[in-house]
């Protein structure tokens, strides 16, 4: 078991490991005032892992109910917020009580969101149970929603109170899930700790594993919180990726999304004479050895269409990651004609 320590947000730990969950009674009791307790969770999240948590928390007199919001980033929106309002209105929550979210980035990212907004903010626990929440969504205090075709548009910063990242909860993902949440792991293989990439395979990621890019993401989020420089560097893959995502209309899946957004930025780099040779090979075996697809051609004209679309962009020019090698990313300011000028 590893626990991990952010200063941000008030301070804040993370428990990873097998067995982790069985802190979470205790750690609800310690952290959050009131008696009552929403379990935000999705409607793909195995039945076993809501009824673990609930017992958890009911045996620490809690008085917890599960809120069930549709599983999928086409419900990562407002009215799935809304629906998470209106169970905490009808069960009359104050500030003192408090929501945990249970699930994926989706769940995640909408349950911390809720929680941040209610009543000007209720005190949040996550439980990550996908590879992408337990190595990567869970920490840094990013919540949101998406806003029409915008990934993500609608959000703000709030800490969670505690992260329990139970590696058990992983064992239950069905294979697709577990292939393409190899897909930020690899990226924290590729912007800070090659081993990982030479470390890649099937099935799913060990708690060292998971520990080791949790604090890869600890070392960035701490040392630029608003996510205005240095942690920029974790979109890596991302600028493409969310396009490969909205451009397939959410049908690829993020993980697979930024495999395929890795392999172009690296070709980019290559064709901007930025990235040294030997650095797609690395990235591209990792994919494969996990089982992610990496086609990431045959979708790459849909998505340079929404690429000056992105967030990182400032009107003009887009903020782009780019890798120098393995372990050694790049930020670069990049007109879009000039992005898709040397991709197609
Ligand atoms: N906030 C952040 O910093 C951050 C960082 C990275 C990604 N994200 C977001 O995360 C989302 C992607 O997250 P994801 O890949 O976890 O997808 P997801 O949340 O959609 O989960 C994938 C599927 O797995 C199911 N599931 C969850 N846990 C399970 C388990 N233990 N066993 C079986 N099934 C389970 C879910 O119900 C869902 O159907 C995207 O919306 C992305 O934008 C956010």
């Amino acid at each position: 078991m590893y626990n991990l320590c952010f200063s941000l947000g008030g301070g804040c730990t993370a428990m990873i490991g097998s067995g982790a969950v069985s802190a979470l009674g205790s750690c609800a009791k310690d952290l959050i005032p009131g008696r009552r307790l929403a379990l935000v969770t999705d409607d793909g999240v195995p039945q076993q892992h809501v009824e673990k948590c609930l017992g958890l928390l009911r045996g620490a007199s809690f008085s917890a109910e599960a809120v069930v919001i549709a599983s999928g980033e086409t419900n990562k929106n407002l009215a799935a917020v809304e629906g998470v309002y209106s169970a905490l209105y009808e069960a009359g929550f104050t500030r003192e009580d408090g929501v945990a979210g249970l699930g994926g980035g989706v769940a995640l990212d909408i349950a911390g969101f809720a929680a941040a907004t209610y009543l000007r903010g209720l005190r949040f626990i996550s439980v990550p149970t996908t590879i992408i929440a337990q190595v990567d969504s869970a920490y840094g205090g990013k919540t949101g929603v998406d806003f029409k075709e915008g990934k993500n548009y609608v959000g703000l910063f709030s800490h969670p109170k505690a992260i329990v990242c139970d590696s058990d909860m992983l064992l239950t993902l069905p294979e697709r899930e577990r292939v393409c949440g190899m897909g930020e792991v690899i990226k924290y293989g590729a912007i800070a700790d090659p081993s990982i990439l030479a470390q890649a395979g099937g099935g799913i990621p060990g708690e060292k594993t998971v520990f080791r890019c949790a604090s890869i993401k600890k070392r960035f989020v701490e040392a630029d919180e608003f996510d205005t420089g240095v942690r920029r560097v974790l979109n890596f893959g991302h600028t493409f990726g969310h396009a490969y995502e909205a451009s397939s209309g959410y049908s690829v899946s993020h993980g697979q999304a930024v495999a395929y957004g890795m392999l172009a930025a690296i070709r980019l780099g290559e064709r901007l004479g930025v990235t040294r040779p030997g650095t797609y090979t690395a990235v591209y075996e990792a994919c494969e050895a996990c089982g992610l697809d990496t086609d990431w051609e045959s979708g790459s004209r849909a998505a340079l269409e929404l690429i000056s679309k992105d967030k990182k962009s400032d009107g003009n020019r887009i903020d782009m990651v780019l890798l120098e090698r393995p372990g050694r990313p790049v930020r670069m300011k990049l007109a879009p004609e000039d992005i898709r000028a040397r991709m197609i």
